[in-house]
């Protein structure tokens, strides 16, 4: 069975091919964060504008390189939610005039699910039931998954998503955006120890998040002192060591609420080293087992929307070919598979 994926749901258009035997055929992701990096975040109008030039021809080119045609396809998925109402409706469109033209299927794929499932493209995919972390530019959850489908919210950032703290404060130290990535690369340079930033919300009980306070908390540091290369790096350091520590602290109490050994991580700041690191050191400590997909398959792509389409379409869940998108659209709310 092979699905074609179609990611549009922000500033990547990420288009993948899935044959559930041989894995992905094809996976090409364009990237627009050139054109949003001169207003320091994404600009919704531009965005769609670029997702209606780059989707059609990087759908010829994922055929080309799979040496498919749409008739040789199983179904098409597209992003339908959560997410930007333009760009979501730029991949509908075309996923869903494809699926007529085609006589296919279309499956419409929760963005968020697509992350989640992500780690199961990799050859050691977990194994159910698990604590999730999603952490991306517009999610903190913690999710409890005893299968696919079955999701429970243990908690979610009151304010601002991780991926969007990191990018604000790479802003104010004058890194392009998005961010993340380049406060990461330079935080390898840091001086553990010369700042420390609060853990914000581990003395309170429960599982929610809160980053506000700790980016206010990093910005008056930025503006307190002369921000040379090695103080941008030491506060890039400790803002790095108080995100890892606290969602570090958050999934340790999500395991041991639910009594599960393994821990998954997806979405964009999933691909980061430190957090990585240091989950992986906590689940080995715990005698468990932590899960994640390679960087690429983190941050947004089409190939997550594949799998997430397969599964779905496996158990017969597909769409009418009503163009209908949910820039809102709780994961929870999921029907199970
Ligand atoms: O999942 P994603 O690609 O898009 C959304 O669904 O939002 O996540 C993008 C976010 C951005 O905020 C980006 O700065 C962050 O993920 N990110 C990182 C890293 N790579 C991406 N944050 C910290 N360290 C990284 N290595
Ligand atoms: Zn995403």
């Amino acid at each position: 069975m092979r699905i074609l994926g179609i990611e549009t749901s922000c500033d990547e258009t990420g288009i993948a091919i899935y044959d559930d035997e041989k894995g992905i055929l094809a996976n090409y992701l364009y990237s627009q964060s050139n054109i949003h990096s001169n207003y320091g975040g994404v600009v919704p109008e531009l965005a769609s504008r670029d997702h209606i030039r780059k989707t059609i021809p990087l759908i010829q080119a994922a055929l080309k390189k799979a040496h498919l045609t749409g008739k040789d396809l199983n179904g098409v998925a597209y992003t339908a939610g959560p997410g930007l109402v333009g760009s979501l409706l730029v991949g509908a469109t075309i996923g869903l005039a494809l699926a007529f033209a085609w006589g296919l299927p279309a499956i419409p794929v929760h963005h968020m699910e697509g992350h989640l499932l992500a780690p199961m493209l990799e050859n050691n995919p977990p194994s159910f039931p698990f604590i999730a972390l999603l952490v991306s530019g517009g999610h903190t959850q913690l999710i409890s998954v005893t299968e696919i489908g079955k999701y429970e919210m243990l908690g979610e950032s009151i304010d601002d998503a991780v991926g969007e703290a990191f990018d604000k404060i790479a802003k104010l130290l004058g890194l392009n955006y998005p961010g993340g990535p380049l406060l990461s690369k330079i935080a390898q340079k840091g001086k553990t120890g010369r700042f420390f930033f609060p853990r914000p919300m581990i003395n309170r009980p429960g599982l929610d998040f809160s980053f506000s306070g700790l980016k206010t908390f990093a910005a008056n540091t930025i503006r307190n002192n002369i921000v040379d290369s090695q103080t941008r790096a030491d506060i890039a350091c400790a803002f790095e060591d108080a995100i890892v520590d606290t969602l570090a602290i958050k999934c340790r109490r999500a395991l041991e609420q639910k009594g599960f050994k393994y821990l998954v991580i997806a979405g964009g700041v999933s691909a980061n080293v430190k957090l990585r690191s240091h989950l992986k050191n906590m689940m080995i400590q715990r005698g468990g087992k932590i899960f994640y997909a390679r960087p690429e398959f983190c941050t947004d792509n089409g190939a997550m929307i594949t799998y997430a389409g397969m599964v779905r379409l496996k158990n017969n869940i597909h769409s009418s070919l009503k163009i209908s998108v949910h820039p809102r659209w709780p994961l929870a709310n999921l029907s199970e598979v």
